[in-house]
């Protein structure tokens, strides 16, 4: 039995949950299932990022204490990953004591080693990307994210010595002792690190929300500094010695490319310096856009996952969004799409297959179908291989392509005619079908649990019957 330990990016609470944030945690969710499958022993972490000048803000907007609000907040993050089906095994928050306990540790041990100094930064912050930032990066003096312009700052922090460590980043990138991928953002990563990176704040004077840093309590820890920290606090680092060798390292860290700077450079860098191992892999996924447009607030495009769970259930929303486009590179969302492709590939496609075969079972063989345990389709090691891979759209379409020619083996076969002249032949064709059902519906495990679950029960029961339809077809 293998471990392995998976993450996603912990949510900042300042926003509620969006589409976006649902597609990286379906993904590792997938993951994960698809590990406990397979025997692994697994441990999926993900939470809420709470601290900060950013969430504090946001809190005073709406007039609410920034604890309540960072509570109100994470619930809903916690309900709807609860209406995903999402299977982590810890929700990690960054206002739980024993997370701040633990970073304290980790920020003395960085100044027992000698990685931290006192210093004065003089320059830009953009709240809105909790960053600093430098005059080059800005598009017409504003922030090109956040369309804002950034704050000046002129304050005492700690600084943690990035340049000492970055040979070694490399190195450890360029061995693939860090993994990055896709190859694209390795490459970019790689490029970053050529150009060079200045040492960057450990610390913040002026905000007040945070985690006063250990050896200078006038200072809170700079969020970003902390939060990367969950992926070890969540395990016990500095309180379980014996929970945390068994986890650590991360096998992979899960998010899309807005965050791989400090998940591939800053992260590892200040692991190595405090003496413990970089993360395994590092898989930086695309950004998807809402009809051709950036989701944001201000655009009121944002997509609540919760809507799209009420309106079409768990396993669809996690179908509709994984098969948008192939993981890993960006993409466009068309809401139009969703009700066309759910009406398509699960009304029709998978829905239909499953009502049409064991109708027929249940009308011809008196429910009765004899199915062999072992037996798979010759597609699943691919498929399999695919899920493993992060290449969960090409895993859809191979599944799909099963489940296409499954109902046309039926429409070709036209068993209700078979039943008045070739009984060996009608018991043949439905026994096979069944088959494939059942295999697509193992296939469907980590993707699509709730609906494999349900696929299984129903063909692998004593008489199979017809059900209710799994995916009745949707109307606007
Ligand atoms: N709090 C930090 C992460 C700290 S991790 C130690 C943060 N939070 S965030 O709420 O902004 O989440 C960013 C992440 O949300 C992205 O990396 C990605 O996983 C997900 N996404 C948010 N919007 C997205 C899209 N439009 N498209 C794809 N993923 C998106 O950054």
């Amino acid at each position: 039995m293998k471990k392995f330990y998976i993450t996603t990016p912990i949510y900042y609470v300042n926003d509620r949950p969006h589409i976006g944030h649902a597609y990286t945690t379906i993904a590792a969710d997938v993951l994960a299932r698809f590990h406990r499958l397979k025997g692994n022993e697994v441990f999926f972490l993900t939470g809420t990022d709470e601290h900060g000048a950013k969430v504090a803000q946001s809190a005073d907007q709406e007039h609410k204490e920034v604890k309540a609000f960072c509570d109100e907040n994470a619930r809903l993050f916690k309900d709807s990953w609860a209406n995903l089906d999402i299977s982590h095994d810890k929700f990690i928050r960054t206002t739980d004591p024993e997370h701040e306990q633990a970073v304290k540790k980790f920020m003395s041990n960085l100044q027992d080693q000698g990685a931290v100094y006192e210093g004065t930064y003089e320059g830009l912050y953009c709240t809105g990307c909790e960053k600093f930032i430098t005059e080059k990066e800005l598009v017409g003096g504003l922030c090109p994210d956040h369309k804002k312009p950034p704050e000046s700052l002129k304050e005492k922090n700690y600084f943690f010595k990035l340049k000492d460590f970055l040979p070694d980043v490399a190195k450890m990138i360029a061995a693939n002792e860090i993994i990055i991928e896709p190859a694209g953002r390795r490459n970019e990563v790689l490029g970053l690190i050529k150009q060079g990176l200045d040492d960057f704040s450990v610390s913040r004077e002026s905000v007040k929300w945070g985690i006063p840093l250990p050896f200078d309590p006038g200072q809170v820890i700079y969020v970003w500094v902390e939060a990367l920290q969950n992926y070890i606090t969540a395990i016990g680092y500095g309180r379980d010695d014996q929970e945390f060798s068994k986890w650590w390292p991360a096998d992979i860290h899960l998010m899309a490319k807005d965050i791989i700077k400090f998940h591939a450079i800053f992260w590892p860098a200040l692991l190595i310096a405090a003496g413990l191992k970089p993360p395994r892999k590092i898989f930086a996924h695309g950004f998807f856009s809402f009809d051709g447009q950036k989701m944001s607030k201000s655009l009121g495009n944002v997509i609540d996952p919760n809507a799209l769970v009420e309106e079409y259930g768990s396993d669809a929303t996690r179908y509709l969004l994984l098969t948008q486009f192939p993981f890993g590179q960006d993409g466009d969302i068309k809401a139009d799409l969703f009700e066309e492709k759910y009406n398509a590939d699960l009304a029709n496609g998978l829905g239909n297959l499953v009502a049409r075969i064991s109708n027929m079972i249940e009308k011809f063989l008196d429910g009765q179908v004899l199915l062999k345990k072992d037996q798979r389709i010759k597609e699943a090691g691919e498929i399999e291989q695919n899920i493993l891979d992060l290449k969960f759209h090409e895993a859809f379409v191979s599944i799909w392509e099963v489940i296409g020619r499954a109902n046309q083996t039926i429409d070709q076969e036209k068993p209700w005619e078979l039943a008045k002249k070739d009984q060996a032949r009608l018991e043949k064709v439905l026994t096979d079908l069944a088959q494939v059902t059942v295999n697509v519906a193992d296939l469907l495990q980590s993707l699509m649990p709730k609906t494999a679950k349900k696929i299984k029960s129903q063909f692998l029961a004593e008489k199979i019957k017809k059900q209710k339809p799994l995916f009745p077809r949707a109307e606007t």
